[in-house]
């Protein structure tokens, strides 16, 4: 594995991987690597013959200092995990990627605005304004996200439909730790004990799918959060799979989930489960 720090130099590499025919795959990171990173990096090796990883913890995509402040950095560790994963570890500073404030505006629609969108503004269109650059920079043939941030996932493929970017878009499984939390680089700033008391985001949305009803399942999931002190629900919203607006029952072709986001200290962790 070789680690790149220059877009000139990552733009080298990745056209004369193009030029000879390689067929390219990409995972963006934000680093503090976890077993869910990694199950990316397995799957783009599995399925294409050169892999780029990028480490960036991107500022334009935090709405919170603090936030961004305390986002574990871990790049020893995290190219220790790589191994030989990966061909390629980008790993650029802040004032390479962005030698001026970055400036643009995208509207990504409902998709971005809804949820994550509305409690954290700003944070998609900084999400798109990397995600563009990196896709761009790179042109792998298959990108790939987790689908802890489904939101996210959607937010991406309609930028790269708005932005005429070609890659295709490989979504994973969330991995989760043993005691069944979503695994998240944010894990790490919990304590033991909030660790333990996380488990119950996914324990209550398992559970919550005994109801056949919409606004049992919302009565449900609320009052369960209610019940750990440790826990502060930002929002649980049941969306159409598709559009990711609100619904009030199961009609939807598109598929119906379940969309969380809930502080267990000072962490905000997201979580989701599929219902239909
Ligand atoms: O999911 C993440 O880690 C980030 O949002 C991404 C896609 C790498 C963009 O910074």
């Amino acid at each position: 594995m070789k680690i790149i720090t220059t877009v000139k130099d990552l733009l080298n590499t990745s056209v004369c991987d193009s030029a000879g025919g390689k067929q390219i795959g990409m995972v963006p990171t934000m680093g503090a690597l976890h077993e869910g990173h990694l199950s990316l990096i397995r799957r783009a090796r599995s399925e294409n013959d050169v892999v780029y990883v990028s480490i960036f913890v991107n500022p334009v995509q935090f709405s919170n200092a603090e936030d961004l402040e305390k986002y574990p950095r871990t790049l020893d560790e995290d190219l220790r995990l790589i191994g030989d994963l990966a061909d390629y570890v980008f790993a650029p500073s802040v004032e390479e990627v962005f030698p001026v404030a970055p400036s643009e505006i995208y509207n990504f629609g409902t998709v971005s605005s809804v949820m994550e969108g509305a409690s954290r503004p700003g944070h998609f269109n900084g999400v798109g304004v990397i995600v563009r650059r990196l896709l761009d920079w790179v042109r792998p043939h298959k990108a790939y996200f987790g689908e802890k941030d489904f939101q996210q996932i959607a937010v991406i493929r309609e930028m790269c439909k708005q932005c005429r970017i070609f890659s295709e878009i490989v979504t994973c499984p969330i991995i989760r730790e043993p005691n069944g939390l979503a695994m998240s680089s944010r894990n790490r700033r919990l304590s033991q004990h909030e660790f333990a008391v996380a488990a119950n985001i996914h324990k209550i949305l398992e559970e919550s799918k005994r109801f056949n009803d919409v606004s049992e399942i919302v009565n449900y999931v609320e009052s369960e959060m209610l019940k750990i002190p440790e826990f502060k629900l930002d929002y649980f919203q049941i969306a159409d799979a598709q559009t990711l607006l609100p619904v009030d029952n199961f009609n939807s072709d598109n598929g119906v989930m379940g969309f969380i986001t809930v502080f267990v200290g000072p962490v905000r962790l997201i979580d989701n489960v599929r219902y239909r």
